[in-house]
């Protein structure tokens, strides 16, 4: 098991998606596509779309300030904030420290991680190590994405897939033997091309030739990305299960990647968990990358779906390639332990 000097879970979450949505049908009218295959290969019926004027940041500051609401704590509680997005603002200043200004968290400390849809399960992680050590007390992790201003709309093997959305948490202390009791974080770089925006960085700097040729879109081998993750769903979730002492027998309820019906029931099959027990709204939001999981996770809690005691999954995949799982036991201070 591995062993911990505190006992990190999320103490207050919330969620946040733009009001407009976008159909398969509409999607219909734009791209050589409808609604009956993306139904049958994604099960994604609808997403949301933010309007032009609204950024990653904003989506993260709105999500941020309900899991605040949640916690019971103000912004001067925070000591850092991490953003996990592959839909920055800007390339630099980093979107967490756009948010810290929103939000007033000035005594917060701020950055962004990059680790695709995997970013959010990354970010708790990463967020807890702060409060095991006792550095700090009260971290927030948001996982933020406005994708549909990266998406190639000319491109129905991309476009179809994917919505804007925000959701984020407080990490904190909490009784011993609860939070956070296990995790597996990986990557595979060989596997970077499969899921990339070319142009923009370093690589390829914008220039009138790189936006004619649409390089600053995101591009993607679905049918490799999808074997990806069929692979290492079960086996992240397996790794961090067993880092946690327990075993898929003890999944009170899975929270997977929101990218794929498909992909959440072959993962759902491999750890022998039952539907009812998987939390599944890719169907709403599409896949909203590292935004899916806490909205996902939001949407459970206020459908009653957690309950104090269970044992909860978080398992992701994405860009890099990545994936990462996070095994909790859930507390949420005010509910009755089980
Ligand atoms: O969060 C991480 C990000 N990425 C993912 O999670 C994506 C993982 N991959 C997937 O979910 C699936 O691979 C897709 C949904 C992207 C594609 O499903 P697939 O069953 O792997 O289909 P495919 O890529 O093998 O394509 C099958 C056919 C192709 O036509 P041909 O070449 O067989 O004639 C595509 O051109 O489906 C065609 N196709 C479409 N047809 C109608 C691709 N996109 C569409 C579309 N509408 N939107």
């Amino acid at each position: 098991m591995q062993e911990k000097n505190k006992s990190v879970g999320i103490i207050g979450i919330g969620s946040y998606v733009p009001d407009k949505i976008i159909t398969n049908k509409d999607l219909e009218k734009i791209v050589e596509t409808s609604d009956e295959w993306i139904v049958d290969r994604t099960g994604i019926k609808e997403r949301r779309v933010v309007e032009p004027n609204i950024t990653t940041s904003d989506l993260a500051a709105y999500a941020a300030e309900k899991a605040l609401c949640d916690a019971g704590v103000t912004a001067d509680d925070i000591d850092l904030i991490i953003v996990a997005t592959a839909t920055p603002d800007m390339l630099f200043p980093s979107t967490a420290c756009l948010v810290q200004d929103k939000i007033k968290a000035s005594k917060a400390a701020a950055f962004d991680l990059s680790a695709g849809c995997s970013g959010f399960a990354y970010g708790l992680v990463v967020g807890s190590q702060f409060i095991q050590t006792g550095l700090y007390k009260k971290v927030l992790v948001i996982g933020a994405e406005t994708l549909s201003k990266i998406l190639d709309w000319t491109d129905r093997n991309t476009c179809v897939l994917f919505g804007d959305g925000a959701g984020a948490v407080v990490l904190g202390e909490v009784p011993a033997g609860y939070g956070i009791l296990g995790v597996d974080l990986g990557a595979d770089g060989s596997g970077g091309e499969l899921l990339k925006i070319p142009a923009g960085g370093s690589r390829q700097p914008a220039t009138v030739e790189s936006v004619t040729a649409r390089q600053h879109f995101l591009q993607m081998s679905g049918s490799d990305v999808f074997k990806f993750a069929i692979k290492v769903m079960g086996e992240a979730a397996i790794k961090a299960l067993d880092n946690a002492g327990l075993s898929n027998e003890d999944i009170d309820c899975l929270i997977p990647h929101q990218a794929n019906n498909r992909i959440i029931q072959s993962a759902a099959k491999r750890l022998k968990v039952p539907m009812e027990k998987v939390v599944v709204n890719v169907d709403k939001y599409g896949n909203t990358s590292a935004a899916s999981i806490p909205l996902a996770m939001d949407e459970a809690i206020k459908n009653d779906k957690l309950q104090n005691g269970d044992i909860v999954v978080l398992v992701g995949f994405g860009a890099g390639l990545t994936w990462a799982s996070c095994v909790m036991k859930w507390y949420k201070e005010g509910k009755s332990i089980v």
